[in-house]
């Protein structure tokens, strides 16, 4: 199943080139495969970056879409209710700390809410966010995000939020203020910032000093959450359980959505009109979450992915022991990292050459993030493929 360059892979002036879109056009996907209009199968450690949990075609999403057509009901105003956003906020509520669930359409729409949510709960409105994270790329999201080639174009971004760097315990001790500050978002696993999966016990220190200065913990899972570190939500693994957490990414099994849970606190603040998107949680889309969301939960698909993270990661260490452009390797359950000593893109580009699509993290880290239903020979053939590629 080796792979070649496909001659229809010009992609057309009528869309804006936001996207550095490369290779060939994708016409079907199945599993972790995904098929381009030349017949060329490629396995897939992209998945949607992190969408695609269950892989493509999966019979779950297939028909949870058919029984919600089957209704007639693809969008119903918020205004009104609907059985499916209600199942789904009871299901998320019922696995998770949290009291309440909003529903949007996706991470950056979720992370904004909860900087909303934070700041009416608290009456502050700083918010202290930490370096190597990536919130999203509306307004607020980018001023949280450590990217200063995503921010400079768009300056100036909303003012009072700071990044500060990660898992100092001073700098956040400096930076978290009893009478200024709102909310402190982290992802418990960065993702976009090299895969690293953060020190539980300095989180738990932002617990305490938060809990301290009444200022509300985010956790931002829209990467790390719903299955992706072998449990339901990645907090579970750190012992610290937030005030407010946002999913999005693998939710809706590739429809957009995103939501944000918080505890009964938090939701005391709001009130109807406080916040709101025309979109959010809509029938269809809540149908297609509630079968995902439950799909991923059954106990025998986290230890699945439990086992399979130890697999990968004993088999990333042997990896780098042998391949000395290789210097680390960081992740938990289906979410690796790879850093390189030298950029990571040509060796992206060369996996895709022989089928394999893996994506970066930052500008020196391989990120792996295959769907949470991989088989074993897959998993097995992709890194093989990427061993190949890296030596
Ligand atoms: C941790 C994290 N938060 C937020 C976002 C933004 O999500 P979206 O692209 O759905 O707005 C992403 C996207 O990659 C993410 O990885």
């Amino acid at each position: 199943m080796t792979a070649t360059p496909t001659t229809s892979a010009v992609p057309t002036p009528a869309l804006l080139d936001v996207y550095a879109r490369v290779g060939p056009l994708m016409v079907s996907g199945r599993g972790a495969e995904l098929v381009a209009d030349d017949g060329t199968r490629y396995l897939d450690f992209v998945a949607g970056i992190g969408v695609n949990a269950l892989g493509y075609d999966h019979p779950v999403i297939r028909g949870a879409i058919e029984r919600a057509l089957a209704d007639g009901l693809i969008h119903v105003s918020n205004l009104y209710r609907t059985e499916p956003g209600e199942r789904l906020a009871e299901e998320l509520v019922a696995r998770s700390f949290a009291d309440r669930a909003f529903f949007c359409n996706s991470g950056a729409e979720a992370n904004e809410a909860a900087f909303k949510f934070a700041r009416k709960w608290s009456g502050k409105s700083e918010i202290v966010a930490f370096s190597g994270s990536f919130h999203g790329r509306l307004f607020a999201t980018l001023a949280a995000t450590d990217r200063p080639d995503y921010r400079k174009p768009f300056e100036p971004l909303v003012p009072g939020i700071r990044i500060v760097p990660r898992e100092e315990w001073a700098a956040v001790d400096r930076a978290v203020s009893a009478s200024r500050t709102a909310a402190v978002i982290v992802e418990p696993v960065q993702g976009e910032g090299g895969v690293r999966p953060l020190d539980a016990e300095w989180l738990g220190f932002v617990r305490e000093l938060c809990d301290s200065r009444g200022v509300a913990v985010i956790f931002d899972e829209v990467q790390c959450g719903l299955g992706r570190t072998g449990t339901l939500f990645a907090y579970e693994q750190t012992g610290v359980v937030p005030d407010i957490l946002t999913l999005a990414k693998p939710l809706a099994g590739g429809l957009p959505m995103g939501a944000a849970l918080v505890t009964s606190a938090v939701a005391a603040a709001l009130k109807p009109g406080d916040h709101a998107t025309t979109f959010g949680g809509g029938p269809l889309v809540a149908s297609v979450a509630l079968d995902v969301v439950r799909t991923i939960a059954d106990p025998a698909l986290l230890a699945d992915v439990r086992r399979k993270g130890e697999w990968m990661g004993a088999r990333l260490e042997r990896l780098a022991s042998v391949i000395s452009r290789v210097k680390a390797v960081r992740g938990r359950g289906l979410l690796w990292g790879i850093e390189l000593s030298e950029p990571a893109a040509p060796f992206v580009a060369a996996a895709r050459e022989r089928g394999l699509l893996v994506l970066t993290a930052g500008p020196d880290v391989i990120r792996l993030i295959p769907p949470l239903v991989i088989t074993d020979p897959e998993l097995e053939r992709g890194v093989a493929m990427l061993e190949e590629v890296l030596a």
